[in-house]
C-alpha cells in the first residue's frame, strides 16, 4: 500500500501553473552516463521532444551522470515511483530476469547492428516485456557501442594479459565470469565509482564503450586499450509498468512518439559519438590504443568461450540462436 502510494504520488507528481488551471506533470528520467554520449543526448531528445508533443501538459526532468540515482538505487526507485524512466544498461538487470543476459555473452554480436538486429526482431521486443511481473516495462533499446578493454599496463594484446589483474565489471554475473575465465578477479561496481577505482588502483582495469572512456576520463588513468570488440553495451529504456499504464491516453501516446523518435535519433549518432571519442583519446596521447591481430582476437575469443556453456540454460537457446542468426 506503501508503494502504491508512492507510486501514485510520483505519477500525480503535478505543479499548477501560476494563474493557469493546467496542471503539470513533472517526469523524472535518471541515468548515469554523461550528457555528451549517445544515451545521454537520447534522454535530452526525448525531453525535448515530450515537451513539445505535450505543450503545458508534461516536464521532462533529466538527470545525467548518477546525479539523482545511481546503479545501486535507479531501478529500486523506478519501482517506488520516485523517478518515472531509467535507462540501464542490459547488464543491470540480473535480479529481474536471466534472459538479458543473453547480451553479456563474450563475441556473440559482430557489431551494433547485429544487436539492433535481434532487439527489432520478435525475441528481441518480446524481451521488452519480459519483466512486466516484476513491474517493468521496456520500452525501447538505446544503442552505445562495442566494449574495449583497458588496463593499467603497457602490455595488453594476448588473454594471458589480464592474469590476476583487477577489473572493474557491472552487476552482470555472465560478465564477472568472463574474467574469471580469464584468470582476472573481476569486481562489481557502479560506474560512478570506476574513476577513482581505475585512479587509485583499487582495480588495474575495465571494459566499455569509447564514448565511456572518453567522457569518464577513464582513459586518462588506463595505459592500454585494447580493441576487443568482445561485446556490447546497450541500454533498455524502462518504466513503472504500472505508472506508465495510469496515463492518460493522450500522455501516454505523446511519450510513446517522443520515445520512438528520440530512440531513432540516438541510435543513428550512436556510432558517430563512439568514433568521436575514439579519435579524441587518441589524439590526447595518453593511452595507447592497441590495436589487434586477428589471431589476437581469436585467442580473447577461445578463452572466453566457456562462458557461454554456463548460461545457456538460463538464457535458452532459441535466444542464443536468434542473436547468432542477426550476425551477417
Ligand atoms: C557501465 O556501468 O559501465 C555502463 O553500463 C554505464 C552506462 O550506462 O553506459
Amino acid at each position: 500500500m506503501k508503494v502504491f502510494a508512492r507510486i501514485a504520488a510520483g505519477a500525480l507528481a503535478m505543479t499548477i501553473a501560476a494563474g493557469a488551471a493546467q496542471a503539470q506533470m513533472v517526469i523524472k528520467f535518471s541515468h548515469v552516463v554523461a550528457d555528451n554520449t549517445p544515451k545521454g543526448q537520447a534522454a535530452l531528445k526525448f525531453k525535448e521532444l515530450a515537451e513539445k508533443k505535450l505543450p503545458g501538459k508534461v516536464t521532462v526532468q533529466v538527470f545525467p551522470s548518477s546525479q539523482l540515482f545511481g546503479d545501486a538505487k535507479e531501478l529500486e526507485a523506478l519501482l517506488l515511483g520516485d523517478v518515472q524512466f531509467i535507462a540501464p544498461s542490459l547488464s543491470k538487470f540480473d535480479r529481474y530476469t536471466k534472459k538479458l543476459q543473453l547480451f553479456d555473452l563474450p563475441f556473440l554480436f559482430e557489431d551494433v547492428d547485429a544487436v539492433d538486429h535481434f532487439q527489432s526482431g520478435t525475441q528481441g521486443k518480446a524481451l521488452l516485456e519480459s519483466m512486466k511481473g516484476r513491474g517493468l516495462l521496456g520500452l525501447a533499446y538505446w544503442h552505445n557501442g562495442m566494449k574495449q578493454l583497458s588496463t593499467n599496463k603497457d602490455k595488453l594484446q594476448r588473454p594471458e594479459d589480464v592474469k590476476g589483474l583487477k577489473f572493474r565489471i557491472q552487476a552482470s554475473d555472465v560478465l564477472e565470469a568472463q574474467f574469471r575465465q580469464l584468470g582476472a578477479n573481476p569486481q562489481k561496481m557502479a560506474f560512478a565509482e570506476v574513476y577513482q577505482a581505475l585512479q587509485t588502483g583499487v582495480v588495474d582495469g575495465q571494459e566499455n564503450t569509447w564514448s565511456n572512456i572518453y567522457s569518464q576520463k577513464f582513459f586518462e588513468v588506463q595505459k592500454t586499450i585494447a580493441e576487443t570488440n568482445h561485446g556490447v553495451i546497450d541500454y533498455m529504456v524502462v518504466t513503472n509498468a504500472k505508472w506508465w499504464d495510469s496515463l492518460p491516453a493522450d500522455v501516454k501516446k505523446g511519450l510513446s512518439e517522443a520515445m520512438a523518435e528520440a530512440t531513432a535519433y540516438g541510435n543513428k549518432i550512436a556510432n558517430d559519438i563512439n568514433e568521436g571519442d575514439k579519435k579524441r583519446i587518441a589524439d590526447a596521447g595518453k593511452a595507447k590504443i592497441q590495436k589487434l591481430t586477428k589471431d589476437d582476437v581469436a585467442a580473447w575469443r577461445k578463452a572466453m568461450e566457456p562462458v557461454w556453456k554456463k548460461f545457456e540454460g538460463d538464457i535458452g537457446r532459441d535466444l542464443i540462436d536468434a542473436a547468432l542468426k542477426s550476425n551477417k
